[in-house]
């Protein structure tokens, strides 16, 4: 019975208030779009929310609809509301309240909707899990607030002599004594619906924006003695919001900042934190060494002993144990075996795998390429659709031709395969285990395994010739 009613005290649904224009972006992304560490702002929150598991997610919407839709088409649980004209927060919750489900009125009575801001991207599972804690079944309205030294902005939360709260003003409606009040509204609050569905209509208009507040319900709940409490986050950073490009960065570095904190605590080498970033998600093994202006993104395995140079980007890609990756590489979509060494100024393209001790040198370009143990790319090359045995040897300028203006073909190399510098293989095309290639040579057709192959032109020399003096 007591498991049952801690069960439906959890019961939740989740508003995302994200219609406002985003005027100070000055973009033509909606600003919940905009990415932080990769991720739109409006997905991460929905990522930290869905961590919660609530009942259901409402986005309220407004401007280029469609576009946000489909940025967040692959989250299966999110319900959209449209909000016509930015009317104000109240009214962006009101437009939000047809779409929540209820089964029947004895759940109601226990249900509560969280509110957050679509623009308030670092609010973190931690905070909204105290919230959720504090607002127990005689608690009507619980919000998140901060003290902080730069209040400029925002709603200031107004306590009475008891300290009890009475009213959020906004700055743009405050006076000047409420403007020295450093205590402010961070918009994420954990409402009773059953209540929140009587107030929202009855807001009004009246204060200096002429839009209906969601700030404007304190007010309503004190004269309706209603219990209120108050949450402060484990960090400030998580409250603040982005309205144009500054905070937008500044929120970047502050997240960049925790996660390279986060790395560097699971014994990663940072030669400088803050030349480090990531976007996305990033496992290690032990001792790795990242320098600086390194670049990670998507989802990227880095195993124990690797060493990553500076101002490498890798994507999408699995490092295994005891890889160096050398200056100014680009690596994406591969993996690449243990005791590689890669670059520098190597560019390693999607479906690329390096067995163990690889070798790409600088200036390679390797795509959809599998490489065999020891083998060596070492020199200007590229290497595409294509099959490599162990211990092959490609010498520099050697290139895959494997493209015909229509179609791609894949060349196979044996093992052991020795190819000299400046060779092209036209593909598809077949070289035998242990052949050897003479450098320039343009190979037309299947070279069977142990032979020489080779047709460059014979060197000749012209006597006595001299050229021509330059006239001044
Ligand atoms: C709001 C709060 C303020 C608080 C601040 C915290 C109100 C009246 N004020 O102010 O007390 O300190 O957040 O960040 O609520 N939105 C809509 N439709 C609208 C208007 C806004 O969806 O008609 C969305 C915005 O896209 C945004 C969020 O609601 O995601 C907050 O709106 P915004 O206009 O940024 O409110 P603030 O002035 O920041
Ligand atoms: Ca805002």
């Amino acid at each position: 019975m007591q498991a049952d009613n801690e069960e439906k005290s959890m019961n939740f649904s989740v508003v995302i208030l994200a219609a406002g224009l985003g005027t100070r972006m000055c973009s033509t992304l909606p600003k919940v779009l905009h990415p932080i560490a990769g991720t739109p702002l409006l997905e991460r929150i929905i990522q930290t929310v869905n961590a919660l598991a609530p009942k259901e997610v409402i986005v309220v919407y407004g401007y280029q609809g469609e576009r946000l839709i489909d940025a967040l088409k692959t989250y299966k649980n999110l319900v959209f509301a449209h909000q016509k004209e930015q009317l104000g927060t109240g009214h962006a919750v009101l437009q939000a309240m047809p779409h929540l489900r209820s089964k029947n009125s004895a759940e109601l009575e226990k249900e509560k909707v969280l509110i957050l801001s679509g623009d308030v991207p670092l609010i973190s599972q931690q905070t909204l899990m105290r919230l959720i804690k504090a607002v127990d079944a005689s608690t009507t309205l619980g919000f998140v607030t901060v003290a902080t030294k730069n209040p400029t902005g925002l709603g200031r939360v107004i306590r009475n002599d008891f300290g009890s709260v009475i009213d959020i003003v906004e700055e743009k409606d405050a006076t000047d004594s409420i403007r020295q009040i450093k205590e402010i509204n961070a918009g994420i609050y954990l409402i009773d619906k059953h209540w929140l569905q009587k107030v929202l209509p009855q807001l009004q208009t009246h204060n200096s924006q002429k839009e209906y507040y969601l700030t404007d319900i304190i007010k309503a709940a004190v004269s309706e003695n209603k219990k209120i409490i108050t949450i402060s986050p484990d960090a400030e950073y998580e409250v603040l919001g982005v309205n144009d490009k500054i905070q937008l960065a500044h929120l970047e570095r502050i997240f960049q900042q925790q996660q390279a904190e986060s790395l560097m605590k699971q014994g990663v080498t940072l030669l400088d934190p803050q030349r480090f970033d990531l976007r996305g998600e990033l496992k290690v093994g032990k001792d790795v060494s990242i320098d600086v202006n390194v670049v990670i993104e998507g989802n990227v395995k880095i195993g124990s002993q690797v060493s990553i140079g500076p101002n490498v980007y890798i994507r999408h890609s699995d490092i295994h144990d005891g890889v160096h990756i050398l200056a100014n590489s680009v690596i994406e979509g591969a993996v690449i075996g243990a005791g590689s060494i890669v670059g520098p100024f190597a560019r390693v393209r999607p479906g690329t795998e390096l067995s163990v001790n690889a070798r790409i040198g600088n200036f390679v370009e390797i795509k959809n390429a599998i490489v065999g143990s020891g083998s060596k790319i070492n020199h200007l090359s590229y290497i595409g659709d294509a099959t490599l045995g162990q211990g092959v040897n490609v010498g520099a300028g050697t290139i895959t031709c494997n493209y015909d203006g229509l179609n791609k073909h894949h060349t196979y190399i044996g093992d052991n395969v020795f190819i000299g510098s400046d060779t092209q293989l036209i593909a598809p095309v077949k070289i035998g285990d242990k052949a050897t290639i003479g450098a320039g040579t343009t190979i037309v057709k299947d070279v069977p395994p142990h032979q020489l192959v080779h047709n460059r032109i014979q060197q000749r020399t012209v006597q006595n010739w001299a050229r021509d003096e330059k006239l001044d």
